[in-house]
């Protein structure tokens, strides 16, 4: 039987994988976050004390890596890092990491070999124009930068992180930009997708309409 795949993308702080997450449960697909590959990648890189320009040493660090996902948890050579990769400092720094080619060409391959023989909901950035350009189902989640801002420091203070929203806000900006304008594989909705704004939507309209998307195409 062909593997069906869902494509969400959009810009930081959307909804995409609290979306994702939900709807992979319901639908009893394996959901694959692509963020967390590259936040795993940059705490991996910073932790070695490499310069985020360094594109040899990158490369050398990821070659010597090992990233496992493990039912919602990450791992860097078997050390858990899930509140790690999502630090501040991580994400000030993922967008130099991820707009380095020969790294999406790495993780691109590994995300379409995960995709290939089953079920999938992938979230990321590129995962509709590029991962998965066949994708059965593709969805560009958007939201009002307040909102996204809001729901990512919501988010970190309910995991116990010192945060400050306008730094959050200001952080989401910039890495906005950086993955739209960044040459390889930028943040775009594909030509193909649905766009969601889900800035006045509950998660659960967001899934419903979702899961009334797919069976009209399934
Ligand atoms: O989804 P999340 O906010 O965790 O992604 C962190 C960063 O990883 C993004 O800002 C982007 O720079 C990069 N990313 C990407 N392509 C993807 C997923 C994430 O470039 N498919």
């Amino acid at each position: 039987m062909e593997a069906i795949q869902i494509a969400i993308d959009g810009p930081a702080g959307a909804g995409k994988s609290t979306i994702a997450k939900e709807l992979a449960y319901r639908l009893d697909y394996t959901y694959i976050d692509t963020g967390a590959m590259y936040r795993a990648l940059t705490y991996a890189v910073l932790k070695e004390n490499v310069k985020i320009d360094d594109i040899p040493q990158i490369l050398e660090v990821t070659r010597n890596t090992e990233m496992s996902f493990k039912k919602g948890n990450i791992f860097i050579n078997d050390i858990l890092v899930n509140n790690e990769v999502r630090s501040i400092v991580v994400s000030q720094n993922v967008s130099y990491i991820a707009r380095i080619p020969e790294i999406r060409e790495i993780l691109v391959d590994i995300q379409r070999r995960i995709a290939s023989n089953q079920n999938v909901v992938m979230d990321g950035r590129d995962i509709g124009t590029k991962v998965l350009p066949d994708a059965k189902l593709k969805i560009f989640l958007t939201a009002s930068v307040e909102e996204r801002a809001n729901r990512r420091y919501s988010e970190l203070i309910l995991k116990g992180l010192d945060v400050n929203l306008n730094d959050i806000k200001e952080e989401i900006i910039t890495r906005d930009k950086m993955d739209e304008e960044r040459s390889c594989s930028p943040l775009k909705a594909a030509d193909d997708s649905i766009k969601i704004d889900t800035t006045d939507k509950t998660v659960e309209e967001v899934i419903r309409q979702i899961i009334f998307l797919l069976n009209e195409r399934i």
